[in-house]
C-alpha cells in the first residue's frame, strides 16, 4: 500500500490510509443534498451564532435543502412520542407509578407501550435482524388494509430508514460492474450515490417537465435500448412515487404501463414510496402503491419481482432522526430473500426505536381510542399547512422573472426551472461553479435560504433548476418569500444581458 507524507497544520504526517488509496468507489460518491451549499449554510449559522446579525441581511439560515420537517420545527405527533417515551423508561409503567403516569398520559398510550414492551422485551437489546416479528405483522396488516391484498410478514424487512433498504437491495442486484439500474432524472441522489458505491451503472431516463414531470414509456424504452446497445446488463428500474425532487404522483394507468414495461423487458421494479402520505390533490392524483396495482393485474403477473420501500421520515410524521422504515419483497426468489436476511444479520438489527416508530406509523390510534381525535387533528393541521405552503411557494416562484415551477402533486419539494442570463452563466464559469450552483450560493448569501442546485439531481442539458422544500414554518413564509423575491430581482438586474 502506498503511503503519503503530507503537511497538516504545520506538521508532517505519514498516512498509510490516504485519499488516493481508499476504495475508489467511495471517492466517486456525490451527495448534493449535503454538499457545498449545506456546508456553507452550516458555516453561516455558526457565524450568526457568534456575531449576531452583524453584516448579514437575514437573521437566520433556513434549511430548505433537505426534507427534514422537525429540523424546521414541525411538531412530532403526540401519541407517538408518548408511547416512545414510556418504552424508553419502563419504570414509568410499574404499579407504584401508575397514578402519576395516568395523570400525564392517555390510557391508550400506556396500554400500547405495555403491549409493545411485552413484544419487544427491551429497547436496549438487539432484536431479530429482519425486525421485530409483531411489528412486521402490523406492517403486513397495514399493507393489506391499504391495498386490499394480503402480504406475508416474512417478506417484510424493517430497516434504518428507507435508505438502508434501498442500499441493501441495490447491493444484491449489482452482481458485477456492468449491471445497470434505470433511475429517473431528476432523481433523489441516494440512487446515484449507491450505484457509485456498489459500482453499478446508472441508466438515466428523463421525466417530462412539460407534462408535470410525467413518465413516458417511450422514454423508458429508448433509454433501455441505448444502455443495452452499449452492452450494459440492465436489471432493474427505480420509480420514485410521489417524486423527489419533482413532486409528481403517477396515475394508475401509467403504473400499469410501467409494470407491463418491466415484465416485457425482464426488469425488477424498485418502488420508492416514502412520500405516500404526502398527496396534495387526492381526488385527481391519489396515491396507488405498485403492489396494489400489480396485484390488480391478475395471475399473469404472479412472478413479477418488486421491492417496495416506505419510511417514518416523511408523511406527516417526519421522524427522520429515528431512522425507521421497511421494504416489502413481492415475487422475489426465496433464496434471494435469505441472502437479504444474511445482509440484515451482518448489521445485527435495525435500531429498535426506529422499529417502534414504524409500528406507530402503521398502527396509529383508531376511531374510539382516547388519542384518536388529537392524532387526527395533528395530522390534519400538518397536512393542510403543507398543502398551503406548497401552493404559496409555487406561486412565488412562478411570479419571478424567468422562473417556471410545476405544482407539487405530492412529496415535500418544488423544483423550479430558472432561465439564467448569459452574464450569470459566464460569472458562474469564472467562479468554477455550475450556473445553478452559482445562483443557489448567491441566494444563500443574500437570504440565508439554503436550497439544492438542480445539478445535484440531474437535469436536461442546458436547463437550470433548484430544489426547495416547502417546510419552513408557515408564520415565517411572508418574510422568507419576500427575501427570495428581492434576491431574485437583484440577481437578475445584476446579470441582465
Ligand atoms: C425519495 C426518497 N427515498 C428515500 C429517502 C430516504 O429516507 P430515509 O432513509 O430517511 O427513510 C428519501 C429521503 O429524503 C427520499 O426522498
Amino acid at each position: 500500500m502506498s503511503t503519503v507524507t503530507q503537511e497538516v497544520g504545520g506538521k508532517t504526517q505519514r498516512k498509510l490510509l490516504n485519499h488516493d488509496n481508499i476504495n475508489p468507489h467511495i471517492r466517486r460518491v456525490q451527495y448534493a443534498v449535503r454538499g457545498e451549499l449545506a456546508i456553507r449554510a452550516e458555516n453561516l449559522k455558526a457565524a450568526i451564532a457568534k456575531r449576531g446579525r452583524n453584516g448579514f441581511s437575514f437573521d437566520s439560515v433556513v434549511n430548505c435543502n433537505i426534507g427534514n420537517p422537525q429540523q424546521l420545527k414541525q411538531k412530532p405527533i403526540t401519541f407517538f412520542r408518548q408511547v416512545a417515551s414510556l418504552i424508553d423508561y419502563p419504570d414509568l409503567l410499574i404499579p407504584e407509578n401508575q397514578s402519576k403516569v395516568e395523570a400525564l398520559y392517555p390510557i391508550d398510550a400506556i396500554e400500547r407501550a405495555r403491549k409493545l414492551l411485552k413484544q419487544i422485551g427491551a429497547v436496549g437489546a438487539y432484536s431479530h435482524s429482519q425486525g421485530i416479528e409483531s411489528i412486521r405483522n402490523d406492517v403486513a396488516e397495514f399493507i393489506k388494509e391499504r391495498d386490499g391484498y394480503s402480504t406475508d410478514p416474512a417478506l417484510i424487512f424493517l430497516t434504518q430508514g428507507a435508505s438502508q433498504g434501498v442500499q441493501n437491495v441495490l447491493q444484491i442486484i449489482i452482481s458485477h460492474s456492468n449491471v445497470g439500474v434505470m433511475i429517473p432524472i431528476p432523481q433523489y441522489p441516494l440512487y446515484t450515490a449507491t450505484l457509485a458505491l456498489y459500482d453499478g451503472k446508472p441508466v438515466p431516463y428523463y421525466l417530462n417537465e412539460e407534462q408535470d414531470w410525467g413518465l413516458d414509456i417511450a422514454e423508458l424504452t429508448s433509454s433501455l435500448a441505448k444502455a443495452r446497445s452499449e452492452g450494459v446488463e440492465v436489471r432493474a428500474l427505480v420509480i420514485i412515487n410521489p417524486g423527489n425532487p419533482t413532486g409528481q404522483c403517477l396515475s394508475e394507468h401509467n403504473m400499469k404501463e410501467i409494470i407491463e414495461f418491466c415484465y416485457r423487458e425482464g426488469l425488477i421494479l424498485l418502488a420508492d414510496e416514502v412520500y405516500q402520505a404526502n398527496i396534495y390533490y387526492p381526488a385527481q392524483r391519489p396515491f396507488h402503491s405498485f403492489k396494489k396495482v400489480l396485484k390488480s393485474m391478475g395471475p399473469e403477473y404472479d412472478e413479477f419481482e418488486l421491492f417496495s420501500f416506505h419510511s417514518i421520515s416523511k408523511g406527516l410524521i417526519g421522524e427522520c432522526g429515528r431512522r425507521g422504515g421497511y421494504f416489502e419483497c413481492t415475487g422475489i426468489d426465496p433464496k434471494v430473500v435469505d441472502e437479504l436476511y444474511k445482509i440484515a444479520s451482518v448489521n445485527l438489527c435495525p435500531n429498535v426505536h426506529g422499529q417502534v416508530m414504524v409500528d406507530l406509523m402503521v398502527k396509529p390510534p383508531k376511531s374510539g381510542d382516547p388519542s384518536y381525535d388529537l392524532y387526527q387533528n395533528e395530522c390534519r393541521e400538518i397536512y393542510e399547512s403543507l398543502r398551503r405552503r406548497s401552493a404559496k411557494l409555487c406561486k412565488v416562484f412562478n411570479s419571478m422573472e424567468g422562473v417556471t415551477c410545476n405544482s407539487a402533486q405530492g412529496a415535500m419539494y418544488l423544483f423550479p426551472q430558472i432561465t439564467l442570463p448569459q452574464k450569470a452563466i459566464e460569472a458562474a464559469e469564472l467562479s468554477s461553479h455550475q450556473p445553478d450552483e452559482f445562483y443557489c450560493l448567491a441566494m444563500l448569501d443574500a437570504t440565508g435560504v439554503c436550497v439544492v442546485p438542480g445539478s445535484g439531481f440531474g437535469q436536461k442539458d442546458n436547463t437550470w433548476h433548484f430544489r426547495s422544500t416547502f417546510l419552513p414554518q408557515e408564520e415565517l413564509f411572508e418574510g422568507f418569500c419576500g427575501l427570495l423575491t428581492k434576491f431574485h430581482n437583484e440577481f437578475m438586474d445584476k446579470y441582465r444581458d
